[in-house]
């Protein structure tokens, strides 16, 4: 009578079991759980997985969005987080203060020069190419931002005669050494053409030919060279930063006035 409506003590028990076996089958999921995230963090370093992680670099990024309007915050999530993500090849790790506050103290246009320039394991423009130095230099404020810093990143792109004076890589062009740096990248790159004048190109040491060309003004034939002209190739070919480029065009002006 007494087992018709309620639970009899078999019941129970069998309910106490019910709930103990429960117990102990959520608290072995979440065990797996648990140990299973920690081996996707061991997994992160094994070479597949750091040279999967290593791929994307070069790769264009966002490509939705055209190259030079990107957020630093884009070029970080596409390019810089592969290292900076979790402090591969010993980079300062995004977010780390730590870490981040010795590189703050160089101050943004040294931070901004050795991105683009590179920086012993650190690749240039974090080894792509297509990042216009704004991007570079708003990656690298974003980057340095959360990690204590407050550096105002610049927002226009340079292709924006605005940006070209305020920004931190036209500031650090004033250091390159037309004779030095520009002459590098003249022998390098430029002479294939302009030596001898090759396609029509203004010949170096040629001051008639040159006249002409930089009656606009020096940033005006840097902003035409850049995008390039006829057969001329956007920045001569030359893949390094736009600081660099002024100063092989000023090398080659200066020694055909
Ligand atoms: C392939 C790995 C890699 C990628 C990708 C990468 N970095 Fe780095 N980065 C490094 C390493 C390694 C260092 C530390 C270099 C050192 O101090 O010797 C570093 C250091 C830096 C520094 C500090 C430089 C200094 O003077 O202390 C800045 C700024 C920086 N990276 C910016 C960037 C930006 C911006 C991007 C994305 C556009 C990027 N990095 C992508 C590896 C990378
Ligand atoms: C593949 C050949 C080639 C290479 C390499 C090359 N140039 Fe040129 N460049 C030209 C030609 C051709 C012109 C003339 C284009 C025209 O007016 O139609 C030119 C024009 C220029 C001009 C004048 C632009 C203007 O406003 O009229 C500058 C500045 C310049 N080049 C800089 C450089 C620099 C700096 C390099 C090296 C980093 C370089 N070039 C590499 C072919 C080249």
């Amino acid at each position: 009578m007494s087992n018709e409506n309620g639970m009899g003590p078999g019941q129970i028990v069998k309910v106490l079991i019910g709930i103990v076996v429960f117990l102990v089958v959520a608290i072995t999921l979440l065990a797996k759980l648990a140990t299973s995230g920690f081996n996707v963090d061991a997994e992160v370093m094994t070479n597949e997985s750091v040279a999967a992680r290593l791929k994307p670099v070069g790769d264009s990024v966002a490509a939705d969005a055209p190259p030079g309007s990107r957020t630093g915050e884009q070029v970080f999530q596409a390019v810089c987080i592969t290292c900076h993500g979790n402090g591969l090849l010993g980079s300062p790790k995004f977010g780390d203060a730590a870490a981040w506050g010795p590189r703050i103290a160089k101050g943004f246009a040294t931070l901004v020069q050795h991105a683009l320039s590179g920086f012993n394991a650190m690749p240039a423009r974090g080894g792509n190419a297509t990042l216009t130095d704004s991007e570079v230099a708003r990656a690298v404020a974003y980057m340095a931002n959360a990690g204590g810093a407050k550096f105002a990143a610049p927002q226009a792109d340079a292709s924006g005669a605005s940006a070209t004076s305020a920004s931190a890589p036209a500031a650090a062009a004033a250091a390159l050494d037309p004779n030095v740096v520009g002459k590098k990248i003249y022998e390098s790159v430029c002479v294939a053409c302009h030596q001898a004048g090759v396609s029509g190109a203004p010949k170096f040491g040629d001051k008639a030919a040159w006249a002409v060309r930089l009656k606009p003004g020096l940033d005006e034939v840097q902003k035409i060279a850049t995008k390039g002209l006829n057969a001329m190739p956007p920045k001569g070919g030359y893949s390094g930063s736009d600081a660099e480029f002024r100063a092989a065009i000023e090398y080659m002006v200066n020694n055909s006035k």
